[in-house]
């Protein structure tokens, strides 16, 4: 009877050491104690494990054959970053949050021509699209320099971010309020000391955050992108597996955009130039920003990927479908004098003046560079519950 007690005690001893060494073990490969993750899951779908924000895919080859370092992002300043990105607590009223301008469904950007701020109010640009802002971003100080907006006004996107905050069509929010409210809030406090080893609430940092977020954002599983790596990165060879119209396409578009778009859609060719809309620009793009004339009507070249899903088009959203920016570069170039030389020939806009079959091959290539992927996944997505 008494080895029995023993033995039974024993037995229990064991079961109590191990049940503490598993919670030991759980908080350990947990990135939340219980305790955290339960004030977070009241508000928040987060996983236990942060997600993984690197993408090795996205090892980028400049213009002059530098091989830039492969995208690695830190996992807890995305999560933070994500969470901040959704959060309508960056705008005055706490109506929009910069998803509400950048939809994750439609390539991280908006479906009309002009979006709506905070009190209704519309911005005066297009959308631009998020999926591989870190091409941009890896470009910039190198020799091509390229930067963000539709007139190149900010360097990186903590800047870009910061604009959309205090703008006072965007989301109005003085950068001060915002670190008042953030400091108000437990779950940011657990976020930001995973992030950064301890819970101070600093400008700078809710803008880096975001910025780990947005270049965390990479397109890179639309048809275009699998066949260039089944075929081991030759763009220029004819894919197997592109029906004969989007490899057609596929060819024209590298005789006729790719020198500005770029070829393997990772960094656009040339950051900026002048495409003809009209002969007189409403907006002035660059040069509204530079004052010097040679920039009047000079926007940013945007990137390709996803088009399919990022109508409407061009910096007013002028165009609703991809067919009408084909015909625009077909027979529309207006001869404005700061025209890409590109564009020009004999003094004259060079019309590309494509037959009804080039059109429908080059609407079919611009096609494959759709990534539904993106569109979906959970860790971009909104983690709000409510
Ligand atoms: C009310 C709509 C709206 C909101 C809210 C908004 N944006 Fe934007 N975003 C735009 C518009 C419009 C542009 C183009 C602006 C321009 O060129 O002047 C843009 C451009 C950008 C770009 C530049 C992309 C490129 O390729 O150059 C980035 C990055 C960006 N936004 C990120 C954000 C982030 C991060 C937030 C939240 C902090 C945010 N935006 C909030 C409408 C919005
Ligand atoms: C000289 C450089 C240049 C060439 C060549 C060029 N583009 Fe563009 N493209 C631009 C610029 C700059 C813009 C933005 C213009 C603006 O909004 O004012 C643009 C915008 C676009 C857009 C709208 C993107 C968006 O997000 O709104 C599409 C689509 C497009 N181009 C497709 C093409 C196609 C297809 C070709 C070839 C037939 C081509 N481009 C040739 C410079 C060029």
């Amino acid at each position: 009877m008494k080895k029995l007690q023993i033995g039974l005690f024993l037995l229990l001893g064991v079961g109590l050491v191990m049940q503490s060494c598993k919670d030991n073990i759980a908080d350990s490969f947990h990135d939340y104690t219980d305790d955290e993750y339960e004030i977070i899951s009241q508000k928040l779908n987060l996983p236990i494990e942060v997600f993984e924000y690197s993408s090795d895919q996205n090892v980028l080859i400049d213009d002059f054959g530098e091989q830039h370092i492969p995208n690695r992002r830190d996992n807890h300043k995305a999560t933070l970053g994500r969470v901040l990105f959704y959060d309508t607590k960056l705008s005055i009223n706490e109506s929009i949050s910069c998803a509400s301008c950048h939809k994750q469904d439609l390539a991280f950007a908006d479906d009309v021509a002009f979006s709506e701020g905070f009190n209704g109010e519309l911005t005066t640009r297009n959308s631009l699209p998020l999926g591989n802002t870190i091409g941009f971003e890896m470009a910039y100080g190198g020799p091509r320099g390229s930067l963000f907006a539709w007139d190149e006004s900010n360097e990186d996107i903590a800047s870009q971010s910061k604009a959309a905050i205090i703008s006072e069509i965007e989301m109005g929010l003085d950068m001060d309020e915002l670190v008042d409210r953030i400091e108000e809030d437990e779950v940011y406090s657990i976020l930001f000391s995973k992030s950064y080893g301890d819970s101070d609430i600093f400008q700078h940092r809710i803008l880096e955050a975001i910025e780990e977020f947005v270049n965390s954002i990479v397109s890179n599983e639309s048809k275009f992108d699998h066949e260039t790596a089944d075929i081991g990165g030759d763009v220029f060879k004819t894919f197997p597996g592109f029906t004969e119209a989007e490899n057609k396409g596929k060819t024209i578009y590298f005789q006729k955009c790719a020198t500005c778009h770029s070829f393997d859609h990772k960094l656009t060719a040339k950051a900026v130039a002048n495409n003809g809309l009209d002969v007189e620009y409403e907006d002035k793009g660059l040069g509204g920003r530079t004052l010097n004339a040679h920039d009047n009507g000079v926007f940013k070249v945007p990137f390709l990927r996803n088009i399919e899903l990022t109508a409407p088009y061009m910096h007013d959203g002028r165009f609703a479908t991809i067919r009408e920016v084909i015909n625009h570069y077909s027979e529309g170039i207006a001869n404005h004098p700061n025209l890409d030389l590109q564009l020009i020939e004999n003094n004259q806009p060079k019309q590309m003046n494509f037959t009804e079959d080039e059109k429908v091959a080059l609407e079919a290539y611009l096609k494959t560079l759709t990534d539904k992927v993106l569109m979906t996944e959970v860790k971009f997505s909104d983690p709000f519950k409510i």
